[in-house]
């Protein structure tokens, strides 16, 4: 097939690090475009990125002209789709891009909750206890300073963020307009989630530790959670997109696992992985506790948006 022409935006960032390093050799889609702020613009990406990743910069990404991120300087190239990993601060500029953009979604760990509700029904109540890996900060990031020999117990705006977050990823799709099939999507609204966020010095990764409660009574035992966790497919496996992982969900029964270092990169970073998966007290508020790990910059940002754009191309919507 004829390659999808591409652009990132943002492209020197945290994200924008991993988008070029999982475009690069992509079967489906060919980056032929770079955006960052007017402070990289004009120069050769290779010369104004701060690259932080353990691979080297995609020979196809360095020599690439870095283009401020205005439409006007995007409209020559006949582009595709628009891969956007810029800061909802400067989101006004991206509402200008003329053709399908596909923003990031901040999915991080719910999948395993997205999972369970697909097999047990809603949960009513969540509540997470985050570990955040420094990358998910972008760089320069957090000072050396302030997370050596430290963990920082508060992420500015974060827990705000979660509980609508988990609304929309938790709700469902409904049909507003039954003509065309036009798709929106129907919130979770009785979802109570409680968030606390923390900053911890890992380099890529987050952790969450989650207790939830589930609508249905009694609710599932802790070996029916695993194994819905384990047979859980995810549409962009069913889809068969080039990026989709083997297994979504990774279930270890280690007590120790998931570890950041040790799993982020199962399935190349797109997988989720779950661990401790145990029942609650008998005589308290919650069902299941689990812990969940996933790689911020792949599953949790570049990656996702990428999966995104393969379900696109292989429902013909590309
Ligand atoms: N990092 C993560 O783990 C993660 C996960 C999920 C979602 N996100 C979200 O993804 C977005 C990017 O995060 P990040 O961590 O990659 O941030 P980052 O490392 O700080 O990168 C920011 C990028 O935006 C560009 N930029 C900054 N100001 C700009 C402006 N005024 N006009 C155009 N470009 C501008 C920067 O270009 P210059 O280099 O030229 O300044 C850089 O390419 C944020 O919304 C974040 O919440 C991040």
């Amino acid at each position: 097939m004829t390659k999808k022409r591409c652009a990132v935006l943002g492209a020197t960032g945290s994200v924008g690090q991993r988008f070029t390093l999982l475009l690069e050799d992509h079967p489906q889609l060919e980056l032929i475009a770079l955006g960052a702020s007017a402070r990289s613009a004009g120069k050769p990406y290779k010369d104004v990125v701060t690259w932080k990743q353990t691979s080297p910069i995609p020979s196809n990404s360095a020599g690439i002209v870095v283009r401020e991120c205005k439409a006007k300087h995007f409209e020559d190239l006949d582009l595709d789709l628009v891969f956007s990993a810029l800061d909802s601060s400067v989101a006004g500029q991206r509402k200008r891009f003329p053709r399908l953009q596909l923003q990031l979604r901040r999915r991080r760990c719910r999948l395993p909750i997205v999972a369970l509700q697909a097999e047990f029904g809603r949960v009513s109540d969540v509540e997470v206890f985050t570990e955040q890996a420094l990358s998910g900060a972008g760089y320069p990031g957090v000072s050396t300073m302030d997370i050596v020999d430290n963990v920082i117990p508060y992420i500015s705006g974060e827990e705000d963020k979660l509980e609508p977050e988990a609304r929309k990823i938790l709700g469902s799709l409904a049909t507003v307009n039954d003509d065309d099939g036009d798709l929106t999507v129907k919130e979770h609204d009785t979802l109570n989630l409680d968030a606390t966020c923390t900053r911890v010095g890992v380099s890529d990764g987050h952790m969450v530790y989650v207790s939830l409660r589930f609508e249905r009574r009694p609710p599932p035992s802790a070996e029916q959670v695993k194994a819905a966790l384990r047979n859980y497919t995810s549409e962009v496996q069913r889809l068969g997109c080039p990026s989709a992982p083997r297994r979504a969900i990774v279930v270890f029964e280690e007590a120790d696992r998931p570890q950041p270092r040790l799993d982020r990169d199962l399935e190349g970073g797109f997988a989720v992985s779950v661990g401790r998966i145990r029942a609650g007290r008998e005589d308290g508020h919650f069902d299941l506790r689990f812990v969940a790990l996933s790689h911020n910059t792949t599953v949790g940002a570049a990656g996702s948006s990428i999966l995104n754009a393969e379900a696109a191309i292989q429902k013909g919507l590309l």
